[in-house]
């Protein structure tokens, strides 16, 4: 695993946008993994300021977001799909016939198991995954993948934990229905990806980010899994970064890294 700490949560989208940017201009056809929630806000809008300042173009990309709640329509103000659009996707030049989020409006369960296939297949046809970016819960979650989800898992349905559905309670108003099944990715389904970037920010993630890192490899932490992963990296602000043992020991490796970049390190 690669630690990456940065100052403020500004500085993790800017690093994470690097990455994503990277992709794009070296890959003929990107193929791009992508998270919903807070985090990945301040990405997607450095994302869409290259965009808008020639520096990136999205028209050769394809995406494929990693979780949709089962049960409510696309074009509900709380789908995942309406989310990525409304962030992200209407306002660069992605072609939307090329953004995937698994498809979970409806709650016939064997149609739900056949979206989650035909969701791993496509993401197989695409060519996998280039990067996938995740962001982690406050239980140690990826995706919706939540304690005790197998490391071998694929994309299927999955119950959400009830500190997720209390997490997410805030976007949802007292008389709404707030779904508590998703279809996500497994975790198995990200660990093919050629490489992740996790990004975390703030005091509430301390936790979860340091039984990710430095606790053992645990279901009850699923973003433990990442530590099998060749090509991980994990980017975070100084709060979020703020309960790992080793915090020095990851800066120290940075800075080794950068002197070594720089032919400056004997
Ligand atoms: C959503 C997803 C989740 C979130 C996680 C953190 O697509 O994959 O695993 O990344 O719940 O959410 P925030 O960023 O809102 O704290």
């Amino acid at each position: 695993m690669r630690i990456i700490i940065l100052p403020t949560a500004q500085h993790v989208a800017n690093y994470a946008a690097d990455r994503v940017v990277d992709i794009l201009n070296t890959r003929s056809n990107p193929v791009l993994g992508l998270a919903t929630g807070s985090t990945p806000i301040a990405l997607y809008q450095e994302l869409i300021a290259r965009y808008q300042s020639s520096q990136v173009s999205f028209q050769q990309s394809v995406t494929f977001n990693l979780d949709e709640y089962i049960g409510i329509p696309d074009t509900h103000a709380q789908s995942y799909r309406t989310f990525m659009n409304h962030h992200l996707f209407e306002q660069i030049d992605i072609e939307l016939a090329n953004t995937y989020v698994p498809l979970a409006e409806t709650t016939n369960v064997s149609e739900l198991q056949r979206n989650a296939q035909e969701y791993e297949v496509k993401i197989q046809n695409a060519g996998g995954i280039d990067l996938q970016i995740l962001g982690i819960g406050v239980n140690g979650h990826i995706g919706f993948n939540e304690p005790t989800s197998s490391f071998a898992s694929r994309t299927r349905i999955k119950t959400l934990a009830e500190s997720t559905v209390e997490a997410n309670k805030r976007f949802f108003s007292d008389d709404e229905f707030q779904p508590h099944l998703a279809l996500t990715m497994g975790i198995g389904t990200i660990l093919e990806s050629k490489a992740v970037l996790l990004m975390a920010t703030g005091q509430s993630k301390a936790n979860s980010v340091k039984a990710m890192i430095e606790g053992p490899l645990s279901a009850m932490c699923p973003a433990s899994a990442l530590q099998l992963h060749a090509a991980a990296t994990i980017v975070l602000d100084e709060e979020a970064a703020s309960e790992l043992t080793l915090k020095d020991y990851y800066q120290w490796c940075e800075q080794k890294r950068q002197q070594l970049h720089e032919g400056s390190w004997v």
